[in-house]
């Protein structure tokens, strides 16, 4: 049903009279709540009408996804007459079928598409889950995501730091927590906004990869831990973390980031997908 002559009907059409009276609702709603160098991301765009418009209105850039490639011909001609081929990505795949297979966009836009869909309870799931807020904390299921691969990450950085203050004196390691300790509504606040910084640039398709391979690097260290240093510890700013103890060995820094991980994943809103619980 959608194809060559379906795409070049939409293409001629948009050509001679401009977007449709929704469409160009949607695109005016947008504009007026600010598009300005948003990424956008259109599901089920056809020869890619809307994101042509939005990325007229300021929009940074857009990701078509469909499931028929009958469009990519018309659309190549539409992008390349108003110079702007270059921002526009253009993918075949299922989003319903594979919500991961996508990066989150500042905006998601769905035009005549879920009529088509023969589920379109997870298409629109699908289209919501990452930038959804997650349950309990601040963060959207992404930047949540992401503070959970940052326990990982942030456990390098501690298993020095007992290292070098585990061999000091007890009081120093102490007055070094207090220290943190107070400064814990700063570390709050960078906490919360670098997460969602990071968010956007290690999404979450990159931050599967980098979960691995820190998770992969612990496990080395671990492995090459000699037993005494594990019971080495030193004192920690509890403030900074539900899971932080007054006092922790090397061993409970290694314990941490899966208790933390497994924390925040009670919090997550995600669906589960096909097959799941
Ligand atoms: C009626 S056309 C509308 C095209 C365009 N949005 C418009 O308004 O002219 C619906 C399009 O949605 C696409 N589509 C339906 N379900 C989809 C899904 N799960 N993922 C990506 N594209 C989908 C179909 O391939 C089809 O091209």
């Amino acid at each position: 049903m959608f194809d060559d002559r379906f795409a070049r009907r939409m293409a001629a059409r948009y050509r001679k009279k401009g977007l449709d009276a929704t469409a160009r609702r949607m695109v005016e709603l947008l504009a007026e709540r600010g598009v300005q160098g948003a990424s956008v991301l259109e599901i089920g765009g056809g020869v890619g009408e809307i994101q042509l418009e939005l990325l007229r209105a300021g929009a940074a850039s857009a990701t078509n996804l469909e499931l028929s490639p009958a469009y990519d011909a018309e659309a190549a001609r539409l992008l390349a007459v108003a110079g702007l081929a270059n921002r526009v990505q253009r993918r075949l795949v299922d989003i319903a079928a594979d919500p991961t297979a996508v990066e989150p966009a500042d905006i998601v836009v769905l035009h005549r598409v879920v009529c088509c869909y023969p589920d379109y309870e997870k298409l629109l799931g699908a289209a919501a889950d990452l930038r959804r807020p997650s349950d309990g904390t601040r963060w959207t299921n992404e930047q949540l995501l992401f503070h959970m691969v940052f326990g990982f990450m942030i456990v390098r950085v501690l298993l020095r730091l007992v290292r070098l203050l585990g061999r000091l004196p007890a009081p120093v390691g102490r007055s070094f927590a207090a220290v943190l300790d107070s400064a814990r509504r700063p570390f709050h606040v960078v906490n919360y906004w670098g997460s969602c910084g990071a968010a956007l640039v290690f999404n979450h398709a990159r931050m599967g990869w980098i979960c691995d391979r820190t998770i992969a690097a612990l496990q080395r260290h671990l492995a090459r831990e000699a037993e005494d240093s594990l019971h080495r510890g030193m004192a920690f700013p509890t403030s900074w973390d539900p899971y932080f103890a007054p006092y922790m060995t090397l061993a409970d820094v290694y314990r941490y980031p899966s208790r933390h991980f497994e924390h925040h994943r009670r919090q997550l809103t995600l669906r589960p997908g096909p097959g799941g619980p």
